[in-house]
């Protein structure tokens, strides 16, 4: 795994992955766009998380719920009240921190007495040694208007996450489905949270994409379907996404540190280049949100148990994924800097390689004619062409073939198909494999099927 995360931002920068948000007018602090490879890095993530998450499971279905919503949601679920951050500002320079980040920091002192731990009063800014306001409570949510004006009756919010959707919507989609208990709701979905302190690259940005589901049980079961999660979140990262687990770290949240509705909370942590910071989480949620939504909204969600004929609350389990951390940790994950042999006998040169599990890939294969010319490239375009139906392609022509390698190499494509002369009259081309460098020769009118096995 890397140690420096600039090489990261430079790299997405300059392969196209991650830019700067609105550079060209001077960027907008803390805000990233994907660029086409980070699109594609990105859907490949969803589109996993999807196939692992709810498309394979027979208790799982999905939705798409509104970003904006009636306001009452957010007042039901508690977001208006308490979903601040305390924020301090320095008295000299006007810096703003939020005093848990300043508290974290300072815990992390050499001189630092965990029998005594520092209080925000005591804590100097960071940036130059100023004296700090008291703390005051910041609400992070994105404010907007619907409509012509701009007042109290009008006003609404981007939501913080998805999750309320799947709560204000459970008796619908129950109803609809004729879904028996346990099961779940997912969605992935842009939300969006005026953080105080962004930063650590797509680590904590203001917008941001979520995928979680909400798991609807008997509270009866809620220990059992806890570790079903928890092991299922394990072979997540194990099998899908492929990281190495001892970057991971399972942090049990203790009580009363937990949040006052939750049970049992578990934050999968990561070990980043700057330290270790949640990656996602898992709580056992109570029936905290459907109670809340049936006392603000008044309508009934109770759900009738055909077979008790027991009417309750069904109680929640929500595993929930930042999209965007999940990225960052596989752009992390990939990096692997290497010596590899060049043409020259004996010979070899650095090469940095993106080693992206194959499924992840954004491009995955890269057709490469040896020559630019005519005879070659009208040839290798049409090979190019007919993978396209199947796979990411990329077509490269330009520049020596080695240096086109490790262009492929930096972006992570698993499998390079070079065309050369020899190509015209064997009808053969040659597959490079971007982790072992072997070379396969393979049929064209076979190379389909060669490469789809790969990806098997
Ligand atoms: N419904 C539960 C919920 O929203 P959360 O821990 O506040 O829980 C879910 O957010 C996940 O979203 C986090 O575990 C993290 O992966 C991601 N996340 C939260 N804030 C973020 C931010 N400002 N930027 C990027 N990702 C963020």
């Amino acid at each position: 795994m890397v140690k420096d995360i600039e090489k990261i931002v430079s790299l997405c920068k300059r392969r196209g992955f991650i830019f700067p948000g609105s550079e060209i007018y001077g960027g907008l602090a803390n805000s990233w766009d994907y660029g086409p490879l980070g699109h594609l890095l990105k859907q490949n993530i969803k589109k996993e998380w999807w196939k692992f998450w709810v498309q394979e499971r027979a208790d799982m279905v999905p939705m798409d719920a509104a970003i904006i919503m009636n306001p009452k949601v957010w007042e039901a679920s508690g977001h208006l009240q308490n979903f601040s951050d305390e924020l301090v500002e320095c008295k000299k320079c006007h810096h703003r921190f939020r005093s848990d980040h300043l508290l974290e920091a300072e815990s992390l002192r050499p001189e630092y007495d965990k029998g005594n731990p520092k209080t925000i009063s005591e804590v100097k800014c960071p940036d130059c040694d100023g004296a700090l306001t008291d703390p005051k409570h910041f609400n992070l949510m994105f404010k907007t208007f619907l409509g012509t004006n701009e007042d109290s009756a009008t006003t609404a919010y981007l939501r913080p996450e998805t999750a309320a959707g799947m709560f204000v919507n459970f008796k619908n989609i129950q109803t609809a489905t004729r879904r028996r208990l346990p099961f779940g709701i997912a969605q992935i979905g842009k939300c969006f949270r005026n953080e105080i302190t962004p930063g650590n690259f797509i680590f904590r940005t203001r917008e941001f994409e979520i995928g979680e589901f909400e798991y609807f049980i008997n509270p009866k079961d809620w220990e059992q379907t806890f570790e079903m999660w928890l092991s299922e979140i394990k072979r997540w990262w194990q099998d899908i996404m492929q990281i190495d687990m001892d970057n991971l770290v399972w942090h049990e949240i203790e009580d009363g540190e937990r949040a006052h509705y939750s049970k049992r909370t578990v934050d999968i942590e990561y070990k980043y280049p700057f330290g270790v910071k949640e990656l996602h989480g898992i709580a056992y949620r109570t029936d905290f949100d459907l109670t809340r939504h049936q006392q603000v909204s008044g309508a009934d969600l109770q759900y009738l148990d055909p077979e008790t004929n027991e009417k309750f609350l069904p109680h929640v389990i929500e595993p929930t994924f930042g999209i965007d951390r999940m990225l960052l940790v596989s752009l992390l994950e990939a990096y692997s800097e290497e010596e590899a042999p060049t043409s020259e006998a004996g010979e070899t040169e650095a090469r940095v390689v993106m080693k992206f599990p194959k499924h992840l890939a954004p491009i995955q294969v890269a057709v490469l004619p040896l020559s630019k010319k005519e005879e070659l490239s009208s040839v290798a375009k049409e090979v190019a062409n007919d993978l396209r139906k199947y796979f990411s392609v990329d077509y490269d022509e330009t520049q020596s073939i080695g240096k086109r390698y490790r262009r492929q190499d930096e972006v992570g494509t698993p499998y390079c198909v070079t065309f050369d002369f020899e190509s015209l009259e064997d009808k053969k081309v040659t597959v490079r494999d971007r982790d072992t460098m072997a070379q396969d020769r393979v049929e064209i009118s076979a190379l389909k099927d060669y490469l789809q096995s790969k990806y098997a």
